[in-house]
């Protein structure tokens, strides 16, 4: 099956590229967590010592390296003009009990930097959130969780510590690290300018709920590239929650996913503009694209806040090959979950999904879908045509392979 060319002019994008001051690594003083008293044999907490290392960076910029071991934490703070260096065979572990992490839920991350500029991540080492640890049943369909709501910081069944979040940041570098069972979202990035994303790899469980790879919000001028994401819920979810979002590109990257491989819309009020995403494989996506403002537009209870929802503008979408393998148990096949605010509406679960958009080009997609339980799902496009302007697709392909399953 196929489907073809509309018949708008091809218009193009300001791609933007920008560059990030490069911290001469050779000049940049090292402190080790070691001269703090960190023991790293995963059981003591060396919470106190990696922040006593974090704050004595006085001459900045400044690495916080680890000798080789695993070190059990609570939240860390990062702060400006600290890296901190996490070295290969070395892994941070973030704690799992309540007290490990802030009073306020939405500082609930492992590594944390608030109001940080010149800050980052790297060494080839990992971050893990032993995600794990938060499951009270396991279930192939879906995880049951705990949730920490019983102390009023938290409500309803979201209730987990993040990942890594830098919060309110600029000059974010995010790099040659692994971020692994994260307990919900993973790297977080929320009102930032000037973020780097590149040569990470990211894993969350394929059956754990709210298991997001990468979610960008409210946040300009971010760069993702050779990411390879592997994860339960969606990939790379930019969002606009309490700001617009311009300027992201997510380029030569790798994702699986049991959710959407790239989402735009969930929790987003405001407008997104400038986005690419370039030479992206997809492999094994239930849910595939999703351009849609998906809460903005509803009212209902749960979000609270009922407006018109912000426009998507300006997006590119090219060289992207998804495999999607999904289905449906639902009569019809017409029936999709959409978690938030309005649960099960009547709606057919497309491959690409649009809402609320002007100016989107597609060039070079290549959709393969090997699941044929219910053919109602071998849908390419479904759009909502009074919310959508300005389209292009160009060599956009749909095929059905029944044949078997293509992990390339
Ligand atoms: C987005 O990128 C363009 C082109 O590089 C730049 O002119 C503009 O200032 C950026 N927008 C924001 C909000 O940073
Ligand atoms: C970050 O800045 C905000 C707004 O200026 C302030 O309310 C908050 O306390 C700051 N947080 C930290 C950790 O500095
Ligand atoms: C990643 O870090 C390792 C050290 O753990 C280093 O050998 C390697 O060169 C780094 N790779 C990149 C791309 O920086
Ligand atoms: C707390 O979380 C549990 C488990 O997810 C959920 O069943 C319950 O409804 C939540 N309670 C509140 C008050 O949010
Ligand atoms: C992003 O750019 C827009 C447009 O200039 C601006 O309104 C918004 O505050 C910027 N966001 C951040 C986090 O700086
Ligand atoms: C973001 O990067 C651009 C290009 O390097 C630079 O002009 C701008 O000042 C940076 N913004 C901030 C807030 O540091
Ligand atoms: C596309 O991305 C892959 C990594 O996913 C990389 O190996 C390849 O070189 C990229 N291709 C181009 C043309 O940049
Ligand atoms: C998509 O598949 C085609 C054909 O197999 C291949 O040439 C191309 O490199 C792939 N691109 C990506 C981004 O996976
Ligand atoms: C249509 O969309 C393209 C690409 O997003 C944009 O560059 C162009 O300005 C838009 N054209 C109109 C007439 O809005
Ligand atoms: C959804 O479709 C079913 C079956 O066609 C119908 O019975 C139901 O009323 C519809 N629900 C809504 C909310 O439209
Ligand atoms: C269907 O999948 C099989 C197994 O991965 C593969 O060999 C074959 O080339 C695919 N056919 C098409 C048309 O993509």
């Amino acid at each position: 099956m196929g489907a073809a060319a509309a018949p708008i002019p091809h218009l193009t994008v300001i791609t933007f590229l920008f560059l990030f001051p490069t911290i001469i690594r050779s000049h940049t003083p090292t402190i080790s967590v070691k001269d703090f008293g960190a023991i790293g044999d995963g059981k003591h907490y060396d919470t106190f010592a990696i922040q006593s290392a974090i704050e004595s960076c006085h001459t900045k910029p400044c690495y916080v390296t680890f000798p080789t071991g695993t070190y059990l934490t609570a939240t860390i703070y990062l702060k400006s003009n600290v890296i901190l260096d996490i070295p290969k065979d070395t892994t941070i572990l973030g704690g799992t009990k309540l007290e490990d992490y802030p009073k306020e839920s939405h500082k609930w991350y492992v590594i944390l930097a608030e109001n940080a500029s010149n800050v980052g991540i790297t060494g080839g080492g990992v971050v893990d959130g032993q995600g794990s640890e938060f499951v009270v049943k396991f279930d192939q369909r879906k995880n049951v969780m705990v949730s920490w709501n019983q102390t009023g910081a938290c409500s309803g069944d979201e209730c987990r510590p993040r990942l890594v979040g830098f919060l309110d940041s600029t000059n974010v570098r995010v790099w040659n690290v692994t971020f692994t069972q994260p307990a919900y979202w993973c790297l977080h990035i929320v009102r930032c300018q000037n973020t780097s994303i590149h040569d990470v790899s990211i894993y969350g469980d394929f059956n754990t709920p709210n298991n997001d790879g990468i979610d960008i919000e409210d946040s300009n001028n971010t760069v993702i590239t050779r990411c390879h994401i592997d994860t339960g819920d969606d990939a790379i979810c930019p969002k606009t929650y309490t700001g617009p979002l311009y300027n992201l590109t997510a380029t030569n990257s790798w994702i699986r996913t049991k959710s959407s491989a790239i989402k735009l819309g969930s929790a987003s009020w405001f407008e997104f503009k400038n986005l690419v995403f370039d030479n992206i494989t997809i492999v094994d996506s239930h849910r595939g694209l999703g351009f849609q403002i998906r809460d903005g537009v509803i009212l209902c209870r749960r979000c609270k806040r009922c407006s018109e929802g912000g426009l998507l503008r300006n997006l590119r979408f090219i060289n992207i090959n998804l495999t999607y393998r999904r289905w449906t148990n639902y009569k019809g096949g017409l029936i999709d979950y959409r978690p938030g605010c309005q649960g099960l509406v009547n709606h057919s679960v497309a491959g690409i999904i649009m809402e609320h958009i002007d100016g989107l080009e597609v060039e070079n997609v290549n959709m393969k879908w090997i699941d044929g339980r219910t053919a109602q799902w071998n849908n390419p496009l479904d759009f909502r045509p009074s919310t959508v302007n300005n389209i292009s697709l160009l060599n956009f392909r749909s095929g059905f392979n029944r044949s078997g399953f293509d992990t390339q």
